[in-house]
């Protein structure tokens, strides 16, 4: 019998997943079953643990379900802890090893498929939700010479600032006229509606990059705002996708596959 692995999420059925593992495991020739699995919104739990107990030996968990299987592993990692949410799941016998990619999935975006240091950059990050979280403290740990999370809400921010000791500023966008980033990267869901973060159009330095975490609808207003404005490298969020699947192959099953090959679609 192959090794069996899952996403689960709901909505599932978008899940490029299945395709991204399929396509991983074929460059290194292993023979594993990668499925979709559609858990009720209050039946996660239940759909992942019928899974473990049939032999699944591991799981990628999307929205909604990432707070939850924070709370669903029983030994969790660093980044992890910091995102406080869980995209990858390891079963070893009794023990639910819970991680979090995603934030090694846009550095390892940047810095491999896009050439881009972050050591050093000015950066500014967009959102205060789960999006923005798990990707605060892997950039941190590039060493910028800053971070700033600007939300349209800033208490939200400032809330979330506070777990960095100091190493991250929160602001509202207003507070963000007259100053600019070399790296600006959009994690709130208003792409995800068509909408625009209410940024001033000076924030983009000199060869700024702007990233946007959306992926697969095109180029979103956001991108089409910092075209406008001065950024001269654009990035949707596929590189992230690919990436973060790529490590939480190096997590589950101890290799990283090559991304390149998928990566043609990306804006
Ligand atoms: P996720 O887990 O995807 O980050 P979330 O926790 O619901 O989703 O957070 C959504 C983020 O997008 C928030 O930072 C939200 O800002 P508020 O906290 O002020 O609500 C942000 N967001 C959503 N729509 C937005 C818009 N049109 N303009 C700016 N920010 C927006």
């Amino acid at each position: 019998m192959p090794d069996q692995y899952a996403v689960i999420g709901n909505p599932v059925a978008h899940s490029k997943s299945p395709q991204i593992h399929a396509e991983f495991a074929r460059q290194t020739a292993q023979d594993l079953i990668y499925v979709r699995l559609l858990a009720p919104t209050d039946g996660f739990v239940a759909v992942v643990e019928a899974f473990r107990l049939r032999g699944g030996l591991g799981a990628n968990v999307t929205l909604p379900f990432k707070g939850e299987a924070f709370g669903y592993a029983t030994r969790l990692s660093e980044r992890a802890r910091a995102a406080q949410a869980v995209n990858t799941l390891k079963f070893e016998g009794d023990t639910i090893f819970g991680d979090n990619t995603d934030g090694a999935g846009l550095v390892n975006d940047l810095r491999r498929n896009l050439g881009r240091m972050i050591a050093g950059q000015r950066v500014l990050l967009l959102g205060a939700g789960g999006a923005a979280r798990g990707v605060i403290k892997p950039l941190l740990e590039q060493q910028p010479a800053s971070l700033v999370l600007a939300n349209r809400t800033p208490d939200k921010a400032e809330r979330l600032a506070q777990g960095y000791s100091g190493g991250v500023e929160a602001c509202g966008y207003a507070a963000l006229a007259g100053r600019q980033f070399d790296l600006v990267i959009n994690a709130t869901s208003a792409s995800l509606t068509g909408a625009l973060p209410p940024l001033p159009p000076g924030v983009f330095a000199t060869s700024a990059l702007a990233y946007d975490m959306m992926y697969g609808v095109g180029e979103t207003p956001f991108l089409a705002f910092a075209r406008a404005n001065g950024a001269t490298m654009l990035a949707d969020g596929l590189g992230m996708l690919l990436e973060q699947a790529a490590e939480s192959c190096v997590v589950v099953r101890g290799r990283r596959p090559a991304t390149p090959p998928l990566l043609g679609g990306r804006r």
